[in-house]
Formats: C-alpha cells, structure tokens, sequence
C-alpha cells in the first residue's frame, strides 16, 4: 500500500521510469521498489550526513516490503565525487557481489546520486540502480536524465557516463532537514527552468518561490514537479545533448568557472553558481541587445526577494580578473574547439545556445561585477 503521490514518466524508449513525488515515500520505499527486484536485497550508497538523518528510516521502508539492505556510507560534500571514492563503492559492491540482477540506491544529493550513478553504470558494464534524491538539487535536477560521473582535477564532471536510473522517489518531507543554504541553492536550479523555458512557471515562482522556502508542501511538490516535467521533456527529445539538453546549462558557463575559481569548496555552492550564473547570462543577452534591457533586473529582484546569491559581490574571498574567470570557462566541458559556448535568452523562458558571443562584452562584464566587488 502506498499513499498519495504525483507521477512524472520520463519516457524512453526501452529506459523509460517514474519520477514519483511526494510526502512519506521513503517509509514507503519497499512498496516502489520491490516490483523492480529479482531478489530482495538493495546495495544503498549513501553519505554521513544523510545517512544519521534518514537511513533508519530506509531501511525500515525497506524492511516493510522484506527488503534487505546493506549500505556503503561515504564522507559528505563534494570531494566525494573522486576516484577514490569511486573505486571504494565499486569494490565494496562487488564483495557484496552485486550483479547485473540487482539494484544499487543512490540514496543523497547531487554528490551520491552522481557517484553511485557511475559505480552502477560501470560495474559489470551496468547495473541498474534506484534514485532517491535527498537535497532539493538533486530532486529537480541531477537524479533526472542518467547524466552520471566524478569530478577530475582538472574539472567538474569531467570523467562519467550517461545511465539512466530505474526509478526516481522524491520525497519531499526530506527537505525538511536541509540548511537554508542548501534549500536555496538548489533553488537556483528551480528557478533555472523558467529562465530557461517557461516563463508561466517563472511568473508563479516569483510568489511561489518564497512559500516554498518558507517550507509550504504544496508549493514545494509543485516546484518539484514542474522541474521534473520539463527535465523529461528535453531529456526525451535529446538524451545525450545534440541540442535542445544544453539549454539546461543556462548560467552553467559563468557558474562552473566560479566554482573552479573557488576550488569546489563551500565559498561558492553549485546551485549558488548556477543562481550567479544566470543573472550573467541575461546581463549579457542585455548588453547584446538579446532581450530587453529590463529582463535581468526583474531576475535580480527575485533572487534578491528569496535571499539567493546572485552577483560576484557575494563572493567571499579572492577572485580572479576578468581573464582568469574567461580561461576557466574555456576549459568547461562545454567549451568546444577552445570557443565558449553560453546559452543565452531572448527573454525570460526563451534561452538558446549562442556559439559566437563576442568574449569582449563578456570581458566588460565581469571586470564591471568585479569592480562593482572591490567598491
Ligand atoms: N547529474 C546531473 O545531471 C547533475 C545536475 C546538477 C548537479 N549535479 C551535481 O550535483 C551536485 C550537487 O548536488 P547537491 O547540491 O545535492 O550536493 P550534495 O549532495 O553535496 O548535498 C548538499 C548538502 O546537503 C546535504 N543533504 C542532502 N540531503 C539532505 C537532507 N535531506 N537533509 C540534510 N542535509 C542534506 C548533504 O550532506 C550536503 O552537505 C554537484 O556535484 C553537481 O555537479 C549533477
């Protein structure tokens, strides 16, 4: 028995999977994975963190349906998505001799849906695993669309694979324990999806957005939701990102390159960057007469009403110049043959990828929020 939940089908052809959303799902757990299991036992891979707040609670959701689990708990934060780490959830399934029948559950954020997803993805060439995203980050964005992978030293998500999960439980009351700043930077990635494609769901968030924070379930499983949905829609259209996926990387450009000037470390978080990042990216399809001049102070004022970082200005510590920030955008993953690539906006919900950007305005730019931080 299951109680109330919303469904988002990510339909691909021979992979596709249910999003599913609501209160309670993790006391629940057993009941939603049980019908994907030969035998029943799960390999959990989890962190610390989530692990003192809310394993208990997996287990016993598990337990209900005759499941047995046994989990891997790894260091929270982003250092995690390595090869170390890699290479000790591997092995550590492998002595648990986790083969291709069974089920690997990513049970955390972004960190471990993307480690987890990966250790999958390469043991015994692909083992498939259950999402249950823990941070609101990773419930509207990185546990949709098989996007796995570790983080290089020479940059973010550098080493992965596409690998679909099985299914996807977000479950919202979860979010309940996140700190404020964790909440808020994953909103950075909710709010990416108006920017990027519906301008409707911007207009809503901008009252919704502060009922959300304020913790209103309904606002909350709504959000959830319309990410979801429109996540699906463009990974159905374009999986492995020909075109139409890139569009998610609005204000990824610039925020990847913060992220890397900061050292991935809790200066700047990734959703903070993001958050960050989309405000350049209007002020610059501004400046280039792409949208009108008003757009990015009508973003500025809704991240300045849900308290989001959103200029360098909020930034501690040092950052590089204008010329550093643009040789860590070149070196993104999706800079292509040394070219930057920005996806851009024509207006609020019309974003798209522009190839030719003149690196001059974007040069202006910075070194304007850069003085802009010293004054
Ligand atoms: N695969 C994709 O498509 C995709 C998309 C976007 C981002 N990402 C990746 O996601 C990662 C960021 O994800 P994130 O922000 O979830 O990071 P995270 O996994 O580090 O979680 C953020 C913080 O929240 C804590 N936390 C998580 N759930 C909690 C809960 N319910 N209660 C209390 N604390 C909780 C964690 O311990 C951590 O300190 C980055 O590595 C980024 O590259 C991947």
């Amino acid at each position: 028995m299951t109680t109330g939940f919303e469904t988002v089908r990510v339909a691909l052809p021979g992979r596709d999977y249910d999003i599913r959303i609501g209160p309670g799902l993790l006391m629940e757990a057993g009941a939603h994975v049980a019908p994907l299991l030969r035998r029943p036992k799960v390999a959990v891979i989890t962190e610390e963190r989530v692990a003192g707040l809310h394993l208990a609670t997996l287990e016993a959701g598990l337990a209900a349906a005759g499941i047995i689990c046994e989990a891997l708990v790894l260091p929270p934060g982003e250092g995690t998505k390595c090869w170390a780490e890699l290479e000790r959830s591997v092995e550590w399934l492998i002595a648990r001799e986790v083969g291709r029948g069974d089920m690997v559950v990513a049970f955390g954020g972004g960190v471990i849906g993307d480690l987890a997803g990966f250790a999958a993805a390469i043991l015994r060439r692909g083992v498939r695993f259950v999402q249950i995203p823990t941070s609101l980050l990773a419930q509207v964005d990185s546990s949709v669309g098989g996007k796995t992978g570790i983080n290089s030293p020479f940059g973010k998500n550098l080493i992965g694979a596409f690998h679909q999960p099985s299914l996807v439980l977000a479950d919202v009351s979860l979010l309940g324990t996140l700190s404020e700043r964790d909440l808020l930077a994953g909103y950075g990635e909710v709010v990416k999806y108006g920017l990027l494609g519906d301008e409707a769901f911007f207009d809503w968030l901008e009252t919704g957005g502060p009922d959300l924070a304020r913790g209103d379930g309904a606002a909350r499983i709504r959000a959830v939701r319309r990410s979801c949905e429109m996540k699906a829609g463009i990974v159905e259209r374009d999986e492995t990102e020909q075109g139409e996926r890139a569009h998610l990387n609005l204000g990824h450009t610039f925020g990847h390159a913060l992220e890397a000037a900061t050292g991935y470390s809790d200066r700047l978080l990734h959703g903070e960057g993001v958050a960050i990042g989309c405000l350049l990216a209007f002020q610059t399809s501004a400046a280039l007469g792409l949208c009108s001049q008003e757009t990015p102070g009508r973003v500025a004022a809704h991240f300045e009403a849900m308290g989001l970082k959103r200029s360098l200005r909020d930034i501690s510590g040092e950052l590089p110049d204008a010329d550093g920030l643009i040789r860590l955008m070149a070196q993104d993953k999706k800079a292509q043959d040394g070219k930057l690539v920005f996806v851009l906006a024509r207006g609020i919900g019309e974003a798209f990828v522009a190839r030719d950007v003149d690196v001059g305005v974007v040069q202006r730019l910075l070194d304007e929020a850069l003085t802009d931080r010293r004054s």
